[in-house]
């Protein structure tokens, strides 16, 4: 049973700079839209990404998948994600994607925590509230 994680104002902040600076590296050639998502990990260290488009659009990954594989390669998949932090450079009201809220539900705990920008300023939800029933067999 993993502990509740609780969120400072001050990790927050570090997150979203993050994922900010995360933004301003990404190849988003064809939308302009420039996402950057910052993980923070059980370990306590911070791993982040940005989206990556494709001339093939589909194959366009997310800032929050580009994240997670960072987070594999760097440190296994038995890592942990706390808290994720996706922000863009357009000042958009932008949630995480449902093909990310899936792929990250395989490393949160459904009580982890997802911030992004809301319709009226900062939202900080608990994955359970983004991602109810998410598919799961195991
Ligand atoms: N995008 C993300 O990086 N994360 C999301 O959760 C939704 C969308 C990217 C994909 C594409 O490069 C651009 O935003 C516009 O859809």
């Amino acid at each position: 049973m993993s502990e509740r994680v609780e969120l400072s104002e001050a990790e927050v902040a570090a997150l979203q700079s993050a994922a900010d600076a995360a933004a301003q590296r990404a190849y988003a050639p064809y939308s302009r839209f420039r996402v950057g998502a910052a993980l923070r990990l059980a370990n306590g260290e911070l791993v982040t990404g940005a989206n990556v488009e494709n001339a093939s659009y589909g194959l366009t990954i997310c800032a929050e998948r580009s994240a997670v594989c960072s987070m594999i390669a760097e440190y296994g998949p038995a890592m942990r994600v706390e808290a994720v932090c996706v922000t863009n450079l357009n000042n958009s009201a932008s949630s995480p994607c449902g093909a990310c809220r899936q792929v990250l539900a395989e490393f949160m705990d459904a009580d982890a925590w997802v911030i992004f920008p809301g319709e009226s300023g900062r939202e900080i939800r608990r994955l359970r509230e983004l991602l109810p029933f998410g598919f799961r067999f195991l």
